[in-house]
């Protein structure tokens, strides 16, 4: 028998080990150049475990009323031990997680990684993308307080504009007319029940095509790679250097949770004016700044209505990028896509930027 532990042993003799045993063997990944960017979805899924530890926590003391909500949060802030922290690390989690994915996604994309065979990964991942928006979006809400209140009637009025159904669509989200008690009620079902269970699901269709296929090297240095091909275990080699990302962010979570607490603000009061400047988490500022722009009307259509469409649009083009991007497909540089990536990279920056410099 071979030298390993007792456990192992133990499990050996009852389970037949072999496929595992083959499987961690033989994983490798590549190391080149671009090597730094494959650990950037481990950081997404290290976010990912610290938001459901914490998440559980919060869960023991938050009360998910109109009437109890912000109370329970202040609770926990005050009153439970380390409550504060778990809570600042859970919201400064939460936006960490999602400026990461977005440059897993941009990495991923300039690496040209949604290619043949890879064409179902980076569709799990847009739709991996949209569930994590919708958790920041359900989660913002839950604290009951004046901002989040009147951010979330902004934001779910949007849903109103979509043609035909936006009306059924509006009642769904907020469980009436209004945001009211009902929504912060359904919002805390999608954000700790259903969202919570797609994502499962989805994450580990991601992480399974990923196993199987294992990782993608960019085809601007593929051929140069052919030649010179450098790889390394994947156990443990490549997780203990993920392991150093993971403490690293952790580090930075603690640093940012600790120097600057997450504000609690004023309880939500739905028959109060809406604050000054009102504007949606930071993640969807750059979409908020550019219905702005839009004219009241385009033609004979409303010009809100059919931006809302434009975007529908475009998150399906970005989801079925794979299938548009030909030569990318064919192993041939593909500098028009490369460019649609950068374009959208620097509208997104310069927007967001606009939306908080100016406005
Ligand atoms: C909760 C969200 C997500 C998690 C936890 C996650 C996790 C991972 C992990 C661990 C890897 C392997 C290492 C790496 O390439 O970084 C990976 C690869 C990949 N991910 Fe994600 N991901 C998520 C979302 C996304 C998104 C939003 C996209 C793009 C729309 C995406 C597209 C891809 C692609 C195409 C690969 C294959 C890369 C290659 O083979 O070179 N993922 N993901």
């Amino acid at each position: 028998m071979k030298k390993q532990s007792k456990i192992l042993n133990w499990l050996e003799e009852r389970f037949d080990l072999s496929g595992i045993n083959k499987f961690i063997d033989k994983k490798v990944v590549p190391v080149h150049k671009y090597h730094f960017w494959y650990g950037i979805g481990g950081i997404a899924m290290f976010l990912f475990v610290v938001q459901a530890v914490t998440g559980i926590l919060l869960l023991l003391y938050y009360r998910p009323s109109a009437d109890n909500a912000f109370e329970s949060v202040e609770f926990i802030m005050t009153s439970v031990r380390f409550g504060w922290l778990i809570r600042s690390i859970h919201s400064w989690g939460a936006n960490l997680m999602i400026f990461v994915l977005f440059v897993h996604m941009f990495s991923t994309f300039f690496m040209k990684a949604y290619r043949k065979p890879r064409e179902l990964t980076w569709i799990s991942g847009v739709i991996l993308l949209v569930l994590s928006l919708a958790f920041g979006f359900s989660g913002y809400l839950l604290p009951w307080n004046k901002l989040a209140y009147f951010a979330t009637k902004v934001g779910t009025e949007m849903a109103s504009l979509v043609p035909f159904v936006g009306k059924e669509i509006l009642i769904f989200l907020r469980g009436g007319e209004d945001v009211t008690g009902a929504t912060l009620t359904r919002f805390f079902g999608f954000h700790v029940a259903l969202l919570p269970a797609i994502t499962m699901i989805f994450l580990g269709i991601h992480l399974l095509f990923i196993q199987a296929q294992g990782m993608s090297v960019p085809p601007s240095i593929e051929e140069e790679y052919k030649k010179n091909p450098k790889s390394i275990k994947f156990f443990p080699d490549f997780l203990l250097r993920d392991a150093v990302g993971w403490l690293v962010v952790l580090g930075l979570l603690g640093i940012l949770a600790a120097l600057f607490p997450w504000e609690l603000g004023e309880k939500a009061d739905p028959f109060a004016s809406a604050p000054q400047g009102i504007k949606p988490e930071w993640f969807f500022v750059f979409l908020f700044e550019t219905l702005k722009y839009v004219p009241p009307k385009i033609l004979i259509f409303e010009g809100e209505v059919l931006a809302i469409l434009a975007i529908a649009l475009g998150v399906v083009f970005w989801m079925l990028v794979p299938f548009f991007d030909k030569r990318a497909q064919l192993n041939k540089p593909s500098p028009l896509f490369t460019a649609i990536g950068v374009t959208l990279v620097l509208y997104i920056i310069i927007m967001t930027a606009v939306s908080y410099l100016f406005s």
